[in-house]
């Protein structure tokens, strides 16, 4: 299994002040140091915290493999077909959220999905779509010819105060989910709202390749550094003692 650090909070910090510190470069250099497997931004269209200058400069700098979540708009396939990132995530936006709300609906999406996945495909870019645990939407992925999926953990991630009832359950919903898009030939990540606790449950599922996680990681580092608070989770997703 396979971390990919979200860096886009670093961003945040920087805009909270409109300074040119802390720099997400940075933050992307020491989670590689502290063994990330890849690093994850989001470019959303009002610019809040990650700009095209991050995207730029990443995509020259780091060593591991770079994703880019995007919504499925022209102007954001305009911006990937230049700098052609690694991978895509595709997901939805809307503006005044805090966070990104639910995954893609792809039974409701009115855009050309397909055509739309197949020329950025056509450009060495491995496409994937944030979608909630629901087996229909796996579904429609194939269809619409994703190569991966990553499974939106946002209700998994808030079920910590509930009745551990709801948890297993959670987790069984996206183990078939998993499993489901695993038979079709999908690859699998998971992301959202995990954390230094929440990850240990999940890492029976295993069928998820790679977590995408953000939030606690900026949290973390804080007190310890960006490199030691990934190489924390490193070790937990990796089973290292
Ligand atoms: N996956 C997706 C699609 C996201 O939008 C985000 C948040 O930017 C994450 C994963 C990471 O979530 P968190 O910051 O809560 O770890």
């Amino acid at each position: 299994m396979e971390l990919s650090v979200n860096i886009d909070h670093v961003a945040t910090l920087r805009e909270a002040r409109k300074e040119d510190f802390p720099d997400p470069i940075y933050a992307a250099i020491e989670a590689e140091l502290g063994g990330a497997d890849g690093i994850t931004l989001h470019l959303r269209g009002d610019r809040r915290h990650i700009k095209e200058r991050d995207l730029e400069l990443l995509i020259r700098i780091i060593k591991t493999e770079l994703t880019l979540e995007m919504a499925p708009t022209q102007s954001m396939a305009n911006i990937a077909a230049r700098v052609k990132p690694h991978c895509i995530t595709l997901v939805p936006e809307s503006s005044g959220e805090v966070t990104t709300q639910g995954g893609l609906n792809l039974l409701q999406v009115k855009e050309d999905l397909k055509l739309y996945i197949s020329e950025l495909k056509e450009k060495g870019i491995v496409l994937g779509i944030f979608i909630d645990p629901d087996a229909e939407q796996v579904k429609e992925a194939v269809r619409i010819g994703a190569q991966y999926i990553e499974i939106n953990t946002t209700k998994y991630s808030g079920l910590k105060q509930l009745k551990q009832r709801n948890l297993k359950d959670e987790i069984i919903q996206i183990a078939r989910v998993a499993k489901a898009a695993r038979r079709e030939g999908l690859k699998v990540h998971a992301g959202h709202g995990l954390d230094y606790r929440n990850i240990q449950a999940l890492l029976s599922v295993t069928e998820i390749s790679t977590f995408s996680i953000g939030f606690a990681i900026v949290g973390r580092a804080v007190f310890v550094g960006f490199r030691q608070a990934t190489n924390e989770m490193v070790r937990l997703i990796k089973g290292v003692k």
